[in-house]
């Protein structure tokens, strides 16, 4: 049984910065996707956005740029709606946090949980900026990193060697703000004590929700395996909602606390019953994000729902990991990102092509790359030559054979191949249906190229060019091949119309165009209608056909690739470091080992496993101690990667093992085999595992 509502939502991004593409990817468009299939489904649905308008960053930014925080937002907000409008992210509401109705939602919420005694009052002595006289969040303290000598890292991590530190261990710790040197201060602050909520996590998550994705329930576990803590819920600060206490004077909701509940506030303003979705058991919350937002929307924030009392809980999370581009982490300060703003400018009227790219190379199980090189391919090898290229045979030869109308089907000569293609069409939809139900939104775009794929396999084989040459004395065709034309014909053209439908969700624009060139309206594209062949009517006559996709020419992306490099380039000129130019040299220029055998190859026992377990290794930086699953066994390894993962992110992930590796002790744990890493320009180690997910114990040669 379907529920009776949908309360999508997409994770609310920060006011700080355009958005980039790899916020598409992870999960503004595949709650676009699941959206649109559910409105073609006919299902009740609300989709909910809007801008995360509060946090520190905002103010830093403000301070840096000598503007109130305010217009920051203002600014931001502004360009991420209208590049969200424009790559057609179908939200029926995209609010902001900042506006009054959230103030009043938040707060409200905040002073009913504090009446009901749910936070905990604690004083405790935090770092102190003395010349901008703020409180600085470990990220606003600067110094000399303990472990690699970087003299900016940050006191929450070192983003050269990527230790995890906390502000104590900088040497010569200073201010980002203004390089003064930070002083402890005591300040008041009201803590959720999330350990009392642990024992509902437990049984809610681990017993009751098996079925969510295996990165998301992965890491769910491990936190709670590791156990929860207080955490504060409120921040020094003037930028953010007020404290709605009495003596609470320069004090905001922690803007963790205030940002998901703008999910309900956004709700209110958009409708007088948001109270049927967000008060009612008859709904299915949904709640798109990406990786880093797991903690917050699966375990804080319905820990806050719970307490407060009175709303639905998410029913699911598929979070997606993170995109990466050309090989290398996102990153903003860097500027190794692709704006969505600038793509929309630089290549007008392909937003489509965006949309299938990002989908088709969607980080729904792992980390995954754009290359501008990829995006390139696809649009000319799948959607101009599969997808458009069917599409557009269709509507000439419809037009020079069938005089641009929709030809009859004669039952009576349906062939084999006829027969095929329409169970095909049937199958189709069926298919595409159960994965988008799983958020399987990659694979279900790929059938609906497959579909296309097949159309064109059909008629080539079917040749009704070369039919149209068994002509009579007219020098028409004669009445059997026009009909054998005719069953062709009738059936690309159907096939047309299940291809608008069910690359809708996926590609809006395209689906728009297809139904110009078939003169129909949106109402073609309720999902009930794919899978049949009877959604044309014989003899009506459609339009001229249209281009769907044009090609990209290389010249294109090598501008883009340029632009890219470009901007590092000023970046590391601006940072003063140029590291990561010197490293990529390295590594071309880097020595090869001498030759070996097969034989000495084939001794290896390489398998693949999942990580199932992830723990630091007490006194040693850095190692891991992992479980691995190796389908049939789990086995202990020590790893030596610590400085490069946080271990609640690695858990669930697919690694290749060197299973047959003599044991070794390492700080009293035995490890029993090794991981096979890579590592990148920046020196940084990652995962080599399969291209999909595979069973563990499979062999690797
Ligand atoms: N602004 C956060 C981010 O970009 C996401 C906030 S999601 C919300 O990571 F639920 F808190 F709104
Ligand atoms: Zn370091």
């Amino acid at each position: 049984m379907n529920p009776k509502r949908y309360l999508i939502t997409a994770a609310l991004p920060y006011a700080n910065g355009p958005i980039h593409i790899g916020h598409l990817a992870g999960c503004y468009l595949p709650a676009d996707i699941y959206v649109r299939y559910l409105r073609a489904q006919k299902r009740d649905v609300k989709f909910i956005g809007g801008s995360d308008e509060h946090g520190v960053p905002i103010t830093i930014r403000a301070m840096k740029e000598g503007i109130t925080p305010q217009q920051v937002v203002d600014k931001f907000h502004a360009l991420i709606k209208e590049s969200m409008e424009q790559m057609n992210i179908s939200f029926d509401i995209y609010s902001r946090t900042s506006n009054a109705t959230h103030h009043e939602t938040a707060s409200a919420f905040f002073k009913k949980m504090y009446d009901d005694g749910l936070f905990e009052e604690k004083e405790t002595e935090q770092y102190f900026d003395e010349k901008t006289n703020t409180f600085l969040a470990d990220r606003y303290i600067v110094g000399t990193c303990p472990v690699c000598a970087n003299p900016n890292a940050y006191g929450d991590q070192c983003e050269k060697c990527g230790t995890s530190l906390s502000p104590e261990q900088l040497i010569n710790p200073r201010s980002a703000l203004s390089d003064a040197v930070p002083v402890k201060k005591k300040t008041k602050h009201w803590y959720f004590p999330l350990q009392q909520y642990e024992p509902w996590l437990k049984e809610w998550i681990v017993e009751g929700h098996k079925d969510w994705k295996n990165n998301v329930y992965g890491q769910c576990k491990s936190w709670l395996d590791n156990g929860l803590q207080s955490r504060a819920m409120t921040r020094d600060s003037n930028w953010g909602i007020k404290v709605p206490l009495p003596d609470a004077e320069g004090k905001v909701l922690y803007v963790w606390f205030d940002a998901p509940i703008g999910y309900i506030s956004a709700t209110k303003e958009l409708t007088e019953h948001w109270a049927d979705y967000w008060c009612n058991n008859d709904t299915k919350l949904v709640h798109f994000i990406g990786k880093d937002n797991i903690v917050f929307h699966c375990i804080i924030f319905p820990s806050m729902l719970k307490a407060h009392g009175g709303f639905v809980l998410p029913d699911n999370v598929p979070a997606n990991e993170f995109l990466n581009i050309e090989g290398e982490k996102v990153s903003t300060s860097r500027n190794w990102a692709v704006w969505v703003h600038e793509y929309i400018k630089d290549f007008p009227g392909c937003e489509d092509v965006l949309r299938y790219v990002l989908c088709a190379n969607a980080p729904e199980t792992k980390d995954n790359d754009f290359t501008w090189k990829d995006f390139q391919d696809r649009n000319n090898s799948e959607l101009v030559s599969i997808f458009g290229n069917f599409v557009n045979r269709t509507w000439v030869l419809m037009h020079k054979l069938c005089a641009g109308k929709v030809p009859k089907l004669h039952d009576d000569i349906l062939d084999d191949t006829d027969k095929k293609l329409i169970e095909e069409i049937g199958n189709a939809k069926t298919t595409i249906e159960n994965l988008l139900e799983e958020f399987k939104i990659r694979e279900a775009l790929f059938e609906v190229i497959d579909l296309a794929r097949k159309g064109n396999k059909y008629m080539q084989e079917k040749e009704p060019w070369i039919i149209a040459k068994s002509t009579d004395d007219s020098g028409k065709p004669t009445s059997n091949a026009q009909k054998s034309i005719d069953n062709c014909m009738h059936l690309c053209l159907q096939l047309t119309a299940n291809l608008a439908i069910l690359i809708h969700p996926f590609l809006p624009g395209t689906a728009k165009k297809m139904l110009g060139m078939m003169k129909v309206v949106d109402k073609i594209l309720d999902w009930e209608n794919a899978g049949k062949i009877k959604l044309l009517s014989t003899g009506y006559s459609l339009r001229e056909p249209q281009l769907l996709f044009r090609k990209i020419e290389d010249a294109e992306i090598n501008v883009q690739v340029e632009k890219l490099k470009n901007g590092l380039i000023k970046q590391a000129v601006t940072n003063n470091t140029t590291k990561m130019e010197e490293n990529k040299s390295s590594s071309t220029a880097s020595t090869m080992k001498p030759l070996i055998q097969y034989d000495d190859f084939a001794k290896m026992d390489l398998k693949v496993g999942t990580i199932r377990s992830a723990e630091k290794v007490e006194k040693a930086d850095k190692l891991l101690k992992l479980e691995v699953d190796l389908g049939f066994e789990t086995r202990t390894i020590v790893s030596g990667i610590a400085l490069h993962f946080e271990p609640t992110t690695i858990i669930g992930k697919q690694v290749i093992v060197v299973a047959n590796l003599a044991p070794r002790k390492m700080r009293g744990i035995e490890s029993n085999g090794m991981i096979l890493m890579a590592e990148n320009a920046a020196g940084k180690l990652i995962f080599v595992n399969p291209d999909e997910a595979t069973e563990n114990g499979s062999g690797v040669s």
